[in-house]
Formats: structure tokens, sequence, C-alpha cells
């Protein structure tokens, strides 16, 4: 039985009514003369999950970055909670593809560093940082190192790290994509069973459209590079909250995933084609 069918109610669908959280406007991203992403708009609602799905090197990550302050743009601005980003942010949440955990510090340890750079005294950061990682599920673990944790243990570990000073802004660039599609599963609905807790904007990128449809509230499409841009934006009204699993067995799901992918799908295309 669906989680859905369990619990149909509220129905938490569409964020047209928050404020705005993340703001990307008009913006070029560059490097030397190669223009990566070209007039790029979009904005994420308080509370709003968007995901960002395109090609192989169409410039994902790279706007993930001008959200995080960790590349500047050519033109255009970024603004977070409607102060414009200028270098690196501390109220966002970045949960990575790749291992970022450091492997000389217990998992206990490396949770405590997303408050200590927050200036968090030693005690409250060792309370809450237990209280994190029972939260996703790993009570027992504190005092493992990262390579005595499995892949999917250290995606916990990220996750209270990246979750735990409460950011304005969660981004996650293809945080599951290494994972076992069973694992993957788990993580997911972990997430949004974080997610749902305490609802932050969230900007991920992935290229499984069926993860974008599964986890969004909204699909935005990026055009294949060079000068890519946002092409469409599909909002996804699926009731949560959803079971990631069971959400792909929905027919609704199904239409969703076709109608996307015929807008996907040429610039997937396109983007092979490029490579010869
Ligand atoms: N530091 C850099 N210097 C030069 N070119 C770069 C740099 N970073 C990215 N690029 C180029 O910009 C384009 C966009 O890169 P980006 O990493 O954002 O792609 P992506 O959509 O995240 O791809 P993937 O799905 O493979 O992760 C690519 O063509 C890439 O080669
Ligand atoms: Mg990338």
């Amino acid at each position: 039985m669906s989680l859905a069918a369990v619990n149909p109610m509220p129905i938490q669908t569409g964020q047209q009514n928050a404020k705005s959280m993340v703001s990307i406007d008009a913006v070029t991203m560059s490097f030397g003369s190669y223009v990566a992403v070209q007039d790029v708009n979009l904005t994420v609602a308080d509370g709003e999950f968007l995901a960002i799905v395109g090609p192989t090197g169409c410039g994902k990550s790279t706007i993930l970055n001008a959200i995080a302050g960790l590349l500047k743009p050519a033109s255009g601005t970024v603004t977070i909670d409607d102060t414009p980003v200028k270098g690196v942010q501390n109220d966002i949440g970045y949960l990575f593809q790749q291992d970022a955990l450091l492997p000389w510090k217990t998992s206990i340890e490396n949770v405590e560093l997303g408050l200590m750079f927050r200036g968090v005294g030693a005690t409250e950061r060792r309370e809450r940082s237990m209280s994190w990682l029972a939260k996703v599920g790993l009570k027992g673990f504190e005092h493992r190192y990262p390579h005595q944790l499995s892949g999917g243990q250290r995606k916990r570990v990220q996750m209270a790290q990246a979750l735990i000073a409460g950011p304005k802004v969660i981004l996650m660039d293809e945080p599951f994509s290494a994972l076992d599609i069973h694992t993957r599963h788990l993580m997911q609905n972990e997430l949004l069973r974080l997610w749902q807790e305490e609802r932050r904007a969230v900007v991920m990128i992935t290229h499984d459209l069926e993860e974008a449809i599964a986890l969004g509230d909204r699909v935005a499409i990026l055009a294949a590079g060079p000068r890519s841009r946002v092409i469409e934006s599909f909002p996804v009204d699926l009731e949560r909250p959803r079971d990631v699993a069971e959400i792909k067995l929905d027919p609704r799901f199904m239409d969703l995933y076709r109608n996307i992918w015929a807008s996907l799908r040429g610039e997937v295309e396109k983007s092979y084609e490029r490579r010869d």
C-alpha cells in the first residue's frame, strides 16, 4: 500500500504563495570564453523543492555553485532571502555527490563541523550532533570513522552535517547517484521525511528524471550546453508525503514522466551529438 493511500491529507503541493527564497535573475556563467549558461532565470520559494535536470555538462553544478557563492556570475544576480550573494554563503547546506566527510574525523566530529563554523559552543554542539545522528538512524555509530561506515551511512552523516544548522537553502548535487537502487530509495525517503519536518527551500540537481519527479515540487529542464538556459519548468502535483518507490507506480507519475521526458530527450540527444 502506498504512503499516499495511508495518509492522503494534507495535500501539500505548490508553493505559489510562499515568499521567494532563492532568486536567479538573468545569470550568465562563463569559464574564459566558454559560456556555460546564459540568461538563466529561476526562483525557488521558501519551502519549495526544485529539481533541476539536464544533459551532462550543461551547467547544473555551475548554477548550484553560483547559488552557493562558490562561483561568480559573469552577469546577472543571485539573491538568497532578498540578499545578493557575494562570496561563500553561510546559511546554505550543501550535499555533494562525492563523499565529503573528513576521513580523520568520526561521524559525530564531522557533524559537529556544521555547527563549529557558526560559533556554537562545544557542549551544545555535541548534544545537537548526537540528536541529529539519531535522527538519521545512526545512533551507536557516533564514534566510527568514515571508512568504518557503508556508503549509505556516510550519506546519512553528510545529510546530518548539511541540515544541522537549519540552513535557509539546501543545495544537493546528485547526492545519491553513487548508491545502489535500494539504498537510494531509502535515502530519498529519509530526505523527504526530514524535509517535511521543517521545510526549507531545496535545489536538487540530478540526471535521474524519476528522482526529480519523485522528490520535487517542480522540475526545471536545462538545455544542452553551451549557453544552456532553462527551457521549461513542470509543476509536480503529486501529494505528500510520498514514498519514492510507490509513487513511480502512480499513473500520474507516469504521465508526468512522459511529458517531461518529451522535453528533456531532445536536449540529451543534442548533447550526445555535440560530443562527436
Ligand atoms: N572550472 C571550469 N573551467 C572550465 N570549464 C568548466 C569549469 N567548470 C565547468 N566547466 C564547463 O562548464 C560546463 C558545465 O559544467 P557543469 O559541471 O556545470 O556541468 P553539469 O551539468 O553539472 O554536468 P554533469 O551532469 O556531468 O555533472 C561543462 O562544459 C564544463 O566542462
Ligand atoms: Mg555536475
